[in-house]
């Protein structure tokens, strides 16, 4: 799942916590932070956005996804997601299915800032199986 080598791992959770950081998230207190990796080799971020009116919060994931189609990208290879602990944070369904608009199954890393003992290794594949996509339409 997240065995491919020309992945930098690494990088991408270092970006993922260092965006975390920028969430504006006063009313939930939790702040996602995510790097989505494109083959090109650009990196997008994303980070949760609430508002007074909660219902209009943005997720990190789809905040990132919205910076790669805004930068001409569209062909993500992997997503870490940042979180709080004790438990990394797995993506919402919303988001799922957005990143699963841009890709069949794509390498997803959780982890929790502070805590590598809480990474989890999935992939979009699992965390959403049969996805509704644009071959249904
Ligand atoms: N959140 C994300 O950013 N990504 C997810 O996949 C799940 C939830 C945010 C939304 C809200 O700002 C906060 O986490 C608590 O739900």
């Amino acid at each position: 799942m997240s065995s491919d080598p020309s992945i930098d791992w690494p990088e991408l959770e270092r970006r993922a916590l260092a965006v975390r950081l920028n969430a504006h998230a006063p009313y939930s207190s939790y702040q996602v932070g995510a790097a989505l990796l494109c083959r090109s080799g650009r990196v997008f971020l994303g980070c949760n956005v609430e508002n007074a009116s909660y219902g209009l919060s943005l997720c990190a994931e789809r905040s990132a996804v919205a910076h790669m189609i805004a930068a001409g990208d569209k062909d993500p290879v992997a997503i870490v997601i940042a979180t709080r602990g004790p438990t990394a944070g797995s993506p919402c369904g919303m988001c799922r299915q957005v990143l699963a608009e841009f890709a069949l199954d794509l390498p997803v890393r959780l982890i929790v800032d502070g805590l590598p003992s809480a990474t989890r290794d999935t992939s979009l594949a699992v965390l959403l199986p049969d996805a509704f996509r644009r071959d249904s339409l």
